[in-house]
C-alpha cells in the first residue's frame, strides 16, 4: 500500500468515534484500513485485509486486546502476528502469518495513521475541541472555496462563527471525497454548538455544489 501520503501523519477519525474494544473503517488515499481500539484502550491500524482468505478485518470485532475476523475467526495482535486459529486450538501460529500494521498517534481526540515512517509527530491541535466528522462529496480545494479560506500545512480551514472559530481538519479520502473533522475554538455553549454543526452541513453542501460544478469529471 502506497500513496502520496506515505511518510506523513493522516487524521482519520476522532477518539469519539472510536470505543474501547470496537473496529471501524477508515479510508485513506491507499485504501481502506481497520481502525480498532483495544479493550484497554490502545489504538491499532492494520490492512482491512485478513491474511487467511481476505476478508475484511474492519467486519471483525475485537476481544480483550485482539482483533478476530468475522469469517473463521483467526485474531491478530496489534503488532499484526496471528495468535489464534480457531479451527487448530492446540496451534501456535507461525510468525509468517501477519496483518500489516500502521503506525497510530492519538492526540487532542483525534487519530492520526501514518503509511512508512513519517518524520515527527502529528501537528499539535491544542486548544481546539473536537465536535463531529462528516464526509464531504467533494475535494479539498472545493471546500476551502466554499469556507472562503485557505487550507494550513496541517491541513486545516478556518471559518469565523459568532462566537468563536469553527476549525475543519480535512483528510483527503479521494479525489472526489474528503473527510471532514469540525474542531472548535472558543466555542463552548450547547446553542453555538449546534449552529457550528447546521453551518458546516450549509458550508458542505456549497462545497459539493463547488466540486461538481469544477472539478468532478
Ligand atoms: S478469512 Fe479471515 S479467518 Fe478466514
Amino acid at each position: 500500500m502506497h500513496s502520496d501520503t506515505t511518510g506523513s501523519w493522516t487524521p482519520v477519525a476522532l477518539s469519539a468515534d472510536l470505543p474501547a474494544g470496537t473496529v471501524m473503517p477508515v479510508q485513506i488515499p491507499a485504501g481502506s484500513l481497520a481502525l480498532w481500539r483495544t479493550d484497554s484502550g490502545h489504538t491499532a491500524a492494520s490492512a482491512d485485509r485478513c491474511p487467511h482468505r481476505g476478508m475484511r478485518l474492519s467486519h471483525g470485532f475485537v476481544r480483550g486486546e485482539a482483533l478476530s475476523c468475522i469469517y473463521h475467526g483467526w485474531s491478530y495482535a496489534q503488532a499484526g502476528n496471528c495468535l489464534r486459529i480457531p479451527a487448530h486450538p492446540g496451534l501456535v501460529p507461525p510468525e509468517t502469518i501477519r496483518v500489516v500494521t500502521h503506525m497510530v498517534e492519538e492526540a487532542d481526540g483525534v487519530i492520526w495513521v501514518a503509511l512508512g515512517r513519517p518524520e515527527g509527530r502529528p501537528p499539535g491541535l491544542e486548544g481546539l475541541v473536537p465536535l463531529r466528522s462528516l464526509t464531504a462529496l467533494a475535494n479539498i480545494d472545493a471546500i476551502a472555496a466554499a469556507a472562503g479560506g485557505k487550507t494550513s500545512p496541517q491541513g486545516i480551514v478556518e471559518v469565523a462563527s459568532g462566537t468563536g472559530t469553527i476549525c475543519l481538519l480535512l483528510s483527503r479520502q479521494d479525489e472526489d471525497r474528503t473527510l471532514i473533522h469540525v474542531l472548535l475554538k472558543g466555542i463552548t455553549d450547547q446553542a453555538a454548538r449546534i449552529a457550528a454543526v447546521r453551518s458546516t452541513e450549509s458550508l458542505r453542501r456549497k462545497a459539493e455544489d463547488i466540486h461538481k460544478k469544477e472539478f468532478a469529471q
